[in-house]
Formats: C-alpha cells, structure tokens, sequence
C-alpha cells in the first residue's frame, strides 16, 4: 500500500502583486530575496520611489514616483511599505487598506503612532496590516505572540529591540571604539535609522515595546506614556565600572506585569551579568525573553537590523498573506486587558560628574553612595512615577542604569517611598 495515494493536498494559495514603496536598504533587500524565492509566486509590479533621479540597480522602468499608480491598481492585491517617514508611510498605510489591499510594513514608528486607528482600517475594510518586520527584524516575535502565546499566563517580554544601539554598546565596550564611530558605523552597515537620534534616544526602541505590549498583553499605549531613554549618556566611568565588576550595560526594553491587572513598561540602560542571557546579545543581534507561567522561559535571539534579517521577516508577512493571515489582536479585544501602571519601584544606579546633579531625596532608599570628584554614584530605589515626572536624571552630566532584576515590588519600600512622593509634592 503506498501512503502517497493519500497524501493531503496544500491548501490552495493565493497570487501575490505586490506594489513596493521604498527602495532603500530594506526595499532593495526584499527584492533580493524575493527573486531568490520563486516558489512563493509573488511579484513586484511597480516600486514607487521619492528621487526618480537616484541611480538605481535596476532598470528605470519598475519605479515611479506617482503613488496612486500603485494604490490604484486593481491587479496590486498586495502593498508593501518600506519607506523611512513615518508620517508618509501612514498615508500611504491608510490609502492601500481604504481600498481594500493587504499591507506589509516595516514602520514601527508608524505603527506605534496609529496603533488604534490602523487596527480599525482593517476591521472596516476587512484588510491586513502585517508588521512582523517592524519589531526585532528577523525574530518572528509578534506571530508568537498572537498565536503561541494567545492565553493570559504571560508575565513578562523583555530584550533588547534596537539593533544599532546593541552595536554601538558592543563596539564600546568589546573593542573600545569611541561612541561617535560605533554610531558611524552602525548607520554605515544600514542599521541606524536615516535620523539615528531614533535609536540612540530610545525613541525606536520605545516604539518596538509598544507594539510588544499590544501583541503580549492587549494594551495600547504610546512612548509617551511609559519611561524611555536610550544610551546617549551613558559615561565612560560607568564603562569602566561595568567592566570592573564584570557586568556590561545593554539597552533593555521591558514588559512586566506587577500584578494581575497592571504591567510596568520602560526602556532603560541596565546592567547584565555575565551569565544572563542578554550578556551575550552583541552586535546588531537583538533578542526577546519571553516569561510565563507553565512554560517558564523563552529566549529568542536573531539579527535585529539590516537589509536581509528585515526582508526576512517582510516576507514571511508575505508568504503569510497567500493563506489570507491577519492579526486577531485577540487580546486587546478582551476585556479587562491590564493597564499601564507607575505605581512600583526600580533599583537603579544614577551616576553624574557632580554630585548636586543627583536628587537624592527621590530616593526611597539608598544602598550605595559614592562619591569622587567627577565620579559620583548612587545605587537606590526609587518610584517609577517619580523618573516618569521629573527630568533630573536626563540633565547632561548624569546617566541612570537599572540593576539586575530592576522591578521592586516590596511593601516596605513602598511605605519609604510614599514619603518621598509627599515631600515631592506627587501625591
Ligand atoms: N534602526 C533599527 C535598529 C532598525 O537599529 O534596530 C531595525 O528596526
């Protein structure tokens, strides 16, 4: 008896037009990898670009510039967003699911922008938006999240989710290059943004968490409401303390719930010791762990910018649109989602070249306090709505990195700490 005879059949799937927009790094990566992928029976038809005048690899007749030559052809089932404005790309979004195509983007700060808004286009005009791309690049994370992990028994994501602020921190630290010609580099090998002030100021990271706290946890919430900085003051004294006590200083993105209706979100420097998984995150890798009740840990790690890692992930969203995929955003339809809270402490080290700088009575406790010329630290734990309200610790001169396992959630700090919130005039 031969098994062949009742084989099953693949599903039936569907011809993919695809109209690009953007054929820059990530642009031209996709059209690589998509003629090295014949079997996915998907095409570019046209690619619409900005500068027509741009010398480009391929010849002058794929591009226009005109927009609604792509968004207004009836055969283009299939509109793929690669471009760097976000205020553009949202437009562009809007337009192709107005009319009822698929989109692919790889715009997280768009993405996070219009979270709301581009979760209602698809819902009333029954088209998908798929971003896979738009977080970590080449870890398949938000799938994972929709599908895998589709119940409530997550408790935290955490990781690092900026690749050229990884690399930058790596090239430091690793082979003592300055932070000027890490960044050069970065931006030089097509991972930093066009305005790299996106990465090393946190903002492209923070755009990253809200997408994974909407796919994680169900909550919608945008930069602003959560803590984020990224790694532009970071010291070389805090280098050098780092490497003194074999720890490195990674860029950490983090989603935790504190209870079972709150989740604390920010994305700070932090210490990592060397056996902690993050530690050995370099480079432009990016990497995510996940935490949950049953399954315990997940640690995902792959490429997290660059040309190829991002079409990766932009095409496997394609791939995923021939058996009609789309975001279920399950979670965030349920009720009772949890909120975004303020209300818990970090442990966190705060450095600064004079000491004045340091507000001190922030602190609902302090552990460690040294003190040198141009060398000043405080290692303590403070309220998370307190950094949230006051800028002290952004001032030139002072840097703040969390410590190991930086959520606190300890009555007796938080006694101290109301103290502090009085006297702060918070509450
Ligand atoms: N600039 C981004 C990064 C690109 O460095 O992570 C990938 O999203």
């Amino acid at each position: 008896m031969s098994l062949n005879n009742n084989k099953p059949v693949l599903p039936q799937s569907k011809k993919l037009t695809l109209g690009l927009f953007g054929f820059g790094v990530v642009g031209k990566g996709l059209y690589d990898v998509l003629h090295s992928t014949p079997a996915l029976q998907a095409s570019i038809k046209k690619i619409c670009i900005r500068n027509a005048d741009k010398k480009r690899v391929i010849p002058q007749e794929h591009f226009t510039t005109d927009a609604n030559e792509l968004l207004h052809d009836e055969s283009i089932n299939v509109i793929v967003e690669l471009i760097d404005d976000a205020d553009a790309a949202y437009n562009i979004v809007k337009a192709a699911l107005q009319k009822g195509k698929a989109v692919v983007s790889a715009n997280k700060k768009m993405i996070a922008a219009h979270f709301e808004e581009l979760l209602h286009l698809q819902h009333i005009h029954g088209a998908a938006l798929l971003y896979e791309g738009a977080c970590c690049a080449s870890i398949p994370i938000i799938r994972n999240l929709e599908e895998y992990y589709d119940n409530d028994l997550l408790s935290a994501v955490k990781g690092i989710v900026n690749g050229s602020t990884n690399y930058i921190l790596t090239k430091i630290f690793d082979d003592g290059l300055s932070f000027k010609d890490a960044l050069l580099q970065a931006q030089q090998l097509g991972f930093a943004e066009s305005n790299p002030a996106l990465d090393i100021e946190g903002h492209d990271a923070a755009n990253k968490l809200s997408i994974l706290l909407a796919h994680a946890f169900g909550r919608i919430a945008a930069p602003s409401e959560f803590l984020y900085t990224g790694i532009t003051s970071i010291k070389k004294t805090d280098a050098d303390l780092a490497k003194q006590k074999n720890l490195k200083i990674k860029l950490v993105a983090t989603a935790q719930k504190i209870n079972d209706s709150q989740i604390a979100a920010f994305v700070l420097p932090q210490f990592v010791e060397e056996q902690d998984e993050l530690a050995g995150v370099s480079n432009e890798f990016n990497a995510l762990i996940t935490e949950s009740s049953f399954a315990d840990k997940h640690f995902f790690k792959g490429k997290g910018a660059g040309a190829y890692p991002t079409a990766a992930a932009v095409l496997s969203d394609i791939a995923a649109l021939r058996y009609n995929y789309k975001y279920e955003y399950k979670k965030y339809l349920q009720e009772n989602t949890p909120e975004l809270s303020n209300d818990y402490y970090l442990k966190i080290f705060v450095s600064a070249d004079d000491i004045e700088k340091i507000d001190k009575d922030q602190f609902a406790w302090i552990e460690e306090w040294h003190n040198e010329k141009n060398n000043n630290w405080v290692v303590g734990i403070i309220q998370s709505a307190l950094l949230q309200q006051n800028n002290w610790w952004k001032q030139p001169g002072v840097s703040l990195i969390l410590t190991k396992n930086p959520v606190v959630q300890n009555v007796e700090y938080r006694e101290i700490g109301k103290k502090s919130l009085e006297l702060a005039g918070v509450i």
